[in-house]
């Protein structure tokens, strides 16, 4: 007989090596890292305070309730820890114990995680690597994952919640994911889907690879349900990291100049530059971590610093299809506008903009709808809003882009911005159409309208400064609407359009 102080060392010694070292091998095997070394990467050193590494899945169907089906911990891993000293909940399930399959037990675990997590208010980070629903449980499996569902519809905009999928993830299980404010994948050995290929290939008779299918590749370029791709799980983990925490101490003055910007913008207003050129020299030390670099490129959105503070930018990017909004460049803004007022991050935006893309492709597939998700996430955003017009700002998109009349806090124009209902050539062609004096009309219109003016006159813009003070402005601006409070009407909640 065992002790009770012998039989805790030996749980807790099994806890640690999860499904054994033939399954660990295979885990490594696969370019993957353990459910617990993936932990240790992430965490501040000897941070990871561990909870529940006693609990047992309680299975007594298809002989498991033998010993050598229990493994303490069951198949995931919880705790909390900090990174670079902030503190978080993790958990990570374990591939090697049933192949992170969710019993029960595993769900119950991280639902007291995430229950702690909101107690607290700390952010809550889910390493996805399993087989989805414990097929022994059956029905007790799937109750786990709607306790878990439930819990991160009440956590949303309460705490932060990430994603990173380090393995499969299929069937109902994506949707926890889906909840969370940011998916990550890992390249190659990571997948999210609803089914997998073989019963793609029965109801629709596509043939198609798990890669093609759910792989980091196709959810970060073609579907836009993840955020971002790593190329293996170290980079992902230590990418993770770097999400930024509330305040750096920051090494870049914050009234630097940035004297390349007043030619940036080129002189013929149908010519491109980078938008990523812009945002890159007026944030703290050029470090800009880009949310959805592959997807809806016409819009870029992400996080940086400005005089140590974390700032949410979000920018049209004339490079890609004009800058352009579209529907898909609509939702990802608007996502991300939602997720910076949640959490109290202050909201940049660049805008160099168009238009609306026409087309019965954008109108069919409801452009009014998913163009409104953007102009509504735009108003209703209580955080400090500053804007910058770098050249167009045309028609409807002109408003939606944090407008004054959205309640931009701050407003600024650089001299080569253009304030109107849309370009001159357009504007003559209806309004002087048939006229013979196009090339007149064309000028005067540029003269009036193809200018600041006509915003900075009716005070629409606050100022129009020289793009080389941008850094400058904003620094300052943010030091003064620190204190900004603004609150919405009460409401049950809003009805966004969906
Ligand atoms: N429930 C219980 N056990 C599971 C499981 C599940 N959902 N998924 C995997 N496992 C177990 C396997 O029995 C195997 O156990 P072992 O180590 O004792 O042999 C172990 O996990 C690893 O699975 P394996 O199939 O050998 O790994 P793989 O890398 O070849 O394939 C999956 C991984 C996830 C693709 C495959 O296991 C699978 O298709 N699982 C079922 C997925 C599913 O349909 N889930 C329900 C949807 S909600």
């Amino acid at each position: 007989h065992l002790s009770v102080k012998e039989r805790i060392d030996k749980k807790r010694k099994a806890a640690l090596i999860g499904g054994g070292q033939k399954r660990i091998d295979a885990q490594h095997k696969r370019g993957k890292l353990t459910a617990r070394e993936r932990v240790e990467l992430l965490l501040d050193p000897d941070s990871f305070v561990e909870t529940d590494m006693f609990v047992e899945h309680r299975c007594s169907d298809f002989g498991m309730e033998q010993d050598r089906n229990k493994f303490p911990g069951d198949s995931v891993v919880t705790g909390r820890g900090r990174i670079n000293g902030r503190l978080v909940y993790v958990f990570s399930q374990d591939f090697t114990v049933f192949g992170g399959s969710l019993s029960g037990a595993h769900a119950q675990k991280i639902c007291k995680i995430m229950d702690q997590a909101m107690t607290v208010g700390a952010p809550v980070i889910g390493l996805n690597d399993s087989g989805g629903a414990r097929i022994q449980e059956g029905v007790e499996s799937l109750a786990g994952y709607a306790d878990i569902f439930l819990r991160n519809v009440m956590a949303s905009g309460v705490v932060p919640q990430i994603s990173l999928i380090m393995g499969p993830c299929a069937g109902g299980a994506v949707y926890s994911p889906a909840l969370t404010d940011f998916t990550f994948m890992v390249k190659d050995t990571s997948y999210l889907f609803i089914t997998g290929p073989d019963v793609v290939k029965s109801v629709t008779n596509e043939d198609v690879t798990q890669e093609e299918l759910g792989g980091a590749k196709t959810h970060t370029s073609v579907s836009g349900v993840a955020h971002h791709a790593f190329e293996n799980d170290v980079e992902a983990l230590l990418n993770l990291r770097e999400i930024p925490p509330p305040f750096r101490e920051c090494h870049d003055p914050s009234d630097r100049l940035v004297p390349s910007l007043d030619t940036i913008v080129p002189f013929e207003s149908t010519k491109a530059y980078d938008m990523l050129d812009i945002i890159q020299a007026i944030v703290d030390e050029r470090e800009f971590f880009e949310i959805m670099p592959n997807y809806a490129k016409n819009i870029v959105v992400g996080f940086a610093r400005m005089n140590g503070r974390t700032v949410g930018i979000v920018g049209n990017q004339p490079k890609v299809a004009s800058g352009c909004l579209d529907i898909n460049s609509s939702v990802k803004g608007a996502r991300f506008v939602r997720f910076c007022d949640a959490f109290n991050i202050p909201i940049i935006t660049f805008v160099d903009v168009p238009g609306f893309l026409p087309g019965t492709a954008q109108e069919y597939g409801g452009i009014i709808r998913h163009g409104a998700k953007l102009l509504f996430a735009f108003a209703e955003a209580t955080v400090p809003k500053i804007t910058i017009i770098t050249r167009k700002a045309y028609g409807g998109a002109y408003d939606v882009m944090s407008s004054k009349h959205l309640r931009g806090d701050v407003n600024y124009a650089w001299p080569s911005a253009e304030v109107a209902v849309m370009g001159a050539k357009g504007a003559v062609q209806i309004i002087f159409r048939g006229k013979d004096n196009q090339a007149e009309a064309e000028a005067e219109y540029v003269e009036k309208f193809a200018n600041p003016f006509p915003a900075a006159v009716r005070g629409f813009v606050d100022d129009i400064i020289e793009p080389s003070t941008t850094r400058r402005k904003i620094c300052r601006d943010l030091d003064v609407l620190a204190s900004k409070k603004q609150v919405n009407p009460w409401k049950k909640h809003a009805n966004i359009p969906l």
